[in-house]
């Protein structure tokens, strides 16, 4: 706990161009948990060099991430916002934590056993311990509540696994982490191919309606995007393509399946695709205009890494600290 308010921790790679899918997954509904939750939502900067990184392109993805967060609509006042390479806790306990896990436990992670093979030539150790440093991300801020996606569901249950095992040998130091059920974002599945989840790295860029995409690229997407030969704006499994369009319409909107199969009610695809189109444009928009704002305040920008890395230095030191004492390292002389 820390103010009364529980604490949410979760983070997102700077890695390739955010999707609509990112947004409506997943920032667009961390905007107001604050109010219930005390937030922590970092840049996993570190996860990212474990696949080669272009320097220059990743510094810059970073801070491009940052604003996103903000622009987004997050506060950066009431939400610690901040750059996971520039609060050393996370490194630190990763360490520790590393030596409180199997082999045998990290060889079954699916994500690794997929990311080696797509990565055959650079099967490194970070990749291997990947889920440690995730551990030790949430578990640095006694966190109580960890929005994520199916599939990072596996690195959650490893954590809590670790955890306990930790409070098993030394008591109680770790508050084990729970999934966040909340209002779930919609996942948002490619346009081109609707059963596969919209990616940062497809190959298809058709598949993929980037945050920064002009309002023509957007609209001409969705007018391309895979339907069916029904003809009828209906959400079910067997019309991917409409279901998803519906998801991406209704998220956009803040309107339920019923409301939206209504207002499509006898109307064909084209008309549907193109409003589609247009509210996702209403919402990317705005987005990209705060960005553009906030991009041009330097001075703005920097206060708030610096204001928040301070916050979230001082609540990792806290839980770090305890750790050392617990494991026996020597104390620290002040
Ligand atoms: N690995 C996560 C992803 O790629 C990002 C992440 C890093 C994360 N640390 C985390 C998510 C801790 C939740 C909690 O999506």
């Amino acid at each position: 706990m820390i103010n009364d308010k529980k604490v949410l921790f979760s983070a997102m790679q700077s890695t390739g161009t955010l999707t609509l899918g990112n947004y409506l997954g997943a920032l667009k509904n961390w905007v107001n948990l604050s109010d219930d939750y005390e937030c922590f939502y970092s840049i996993a900067d570190m996860h990212s060099i474990t696949v080669r990184q272009d320097p220059a392109t990743l510094r810059k993805r970073a801070r491009a991430l940052l604003i996103l967060y903000i622009a987004a609509g997050i506060d950066p006042q009431k939400n610690c916002l901040y750059y996971q390479s520039q609060v050393s806790g996370h490194a630190e306990l990763a360490w520790i934590l590393n030596c409180f896990t199997y082999m045998g436990e990290m060889s079954r992670m699916t994500q690794f056993k997929d990311k080696s093979a797509k990565h055959a030539d650079n099967i490194n150790v970070g990749l291997f311990t990947y889920p440690v440093l995730m551990a030790a991300d949430i578990l640095l801020y006694q966190t109580d509540v960890v929005p994520v996606g199916i599939d990072q569901m596996q690195h959650l249950e490893i954590c809590r696994d670790i955890a306990m095992r930790f409070n098993n040998v030394y008591g109680d130091v770790f508050t084990i982490p729970e999934a966040y059920i909340g209002k779930a974002g919609a996942k948002i599945m490619s346009l081109q191919d609707p059963v596969k989840k919209m990616s940062k790295s497809d190959d298809n860029p058709n598949g993929s309606i980037y945050l920064m995409d002009d309002p023509d690229t957007i609209i001409r997407k969705c007018k391309k995007a895979v339907t069916d030969s029904e003809g009828c704006v209906l959400y079910r499994d067997e019309q991917p393509g409409v279901k998803n369009l519906i998801d991406i319409y209704r998220s956009c909107n803040d309107l339920t399946v019923e409301q939206v199969v209504k207002e499509f009610d006898g109307k064909g695809y084209g008309d549907f695709k193109m409003a589609v189109g247009e509210s996702v444009v209403s919402v990317l928009k705005p987005l990209q205009d705060r960005v553009a704002e906030l991009e041009k305040d330097k001075a703005y920008i920097d206060g708030i890494i610096k204001e928040n890395t301070e916050k979230a230095t001082y609540f990792a030191n806290k839980t770090l600290r305890k750790v050392q004492r617990k494991v026996g390292f020597p104390d620290r002389i002040r």
